[in-house]
């Protein structure tokens, strides 16, 4: 079964009652619900975690290793400015989708995400849709790594490949990095 963690950073436990016009009425206890329910609909299944501290969510991303397939993230602030979390992310083998419930790009100018790089996608201003979104593309990288794990040979484009990622490491594929990465 795949499992997906998804991690909401600074002030959105304030969901729901946090500036409503940008980020909607709905409270992270309901996003957290509707993200089990989907899972569960889906055969899979789903932990959510939410902290205010970079560094517990650091340790967080550490832990999530060889423990979920892949990891949902909402940063909240900390995507505009966390180099430690980039690194963090950049130092796990388990993929990373980014998510904002409101659109990133259509906001201040200091709203651009140092994370972006690192993470294997973004979604962006679909509100708490956003979530349930950055659960389905999780779900299809898990299905399409297990895939790839149990000898597919059709030569189809896998959604886990990501050439910038791959170039910026060396270029070996990830899991050839990962067991480069071990002892
Ligand atoms: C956010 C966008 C961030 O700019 C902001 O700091 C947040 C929430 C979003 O979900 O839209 O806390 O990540």
């Amino acid at each position: 079964m795949a499992k997906v963690l998804v991690i909401h950073g600074p002030n959105l436990n304030l969901l729901g009652q946090r500036q409503p016009d940008i980020y909607g009425t709905t409270t992270l206890a309901e996003i957290d619900r509707r993200l089990v329910a989907l899972a569960r609909a889906e055969g899979a299944g789903v932990d959510t975690y939410q902290s205010n501290h970079e560094g517990a969510i650091v340790d967080r991303l550490h832990a999530a290793q060889g423990r979920y397939d892949a990891i949902v993230l909402n940063a909240g602030a900390l995507t505009h400015y966390s180099y430690s979390l980039r690194d963090a992310i950049a130092a796990i083998p388990v993929p990373v989708i980014e998510v904002h419930l409101s659109n990133i790009h259509a906001r201040e100018a200091f709203r651009i995400s140092v994370i972006a790089p690192v993470v294997r996608g973004q979604i962006s201003g679909f509100g708490a849709d956003s979530y349930l979104l950055g659960l389905r593309a999780a779900l299809a990288i898990a299905a399409s790594a297990s895939h790839a794990d149990s000898g597919r040979s059709d030569g189809a484009a896998s959604m886990t490949d990501v050439p910038a990622r791959r170039a910026r490491s060396g270029g070996a594929p990830r899991r050839q990095r990962a067991r480069q990465r071990r002892p």
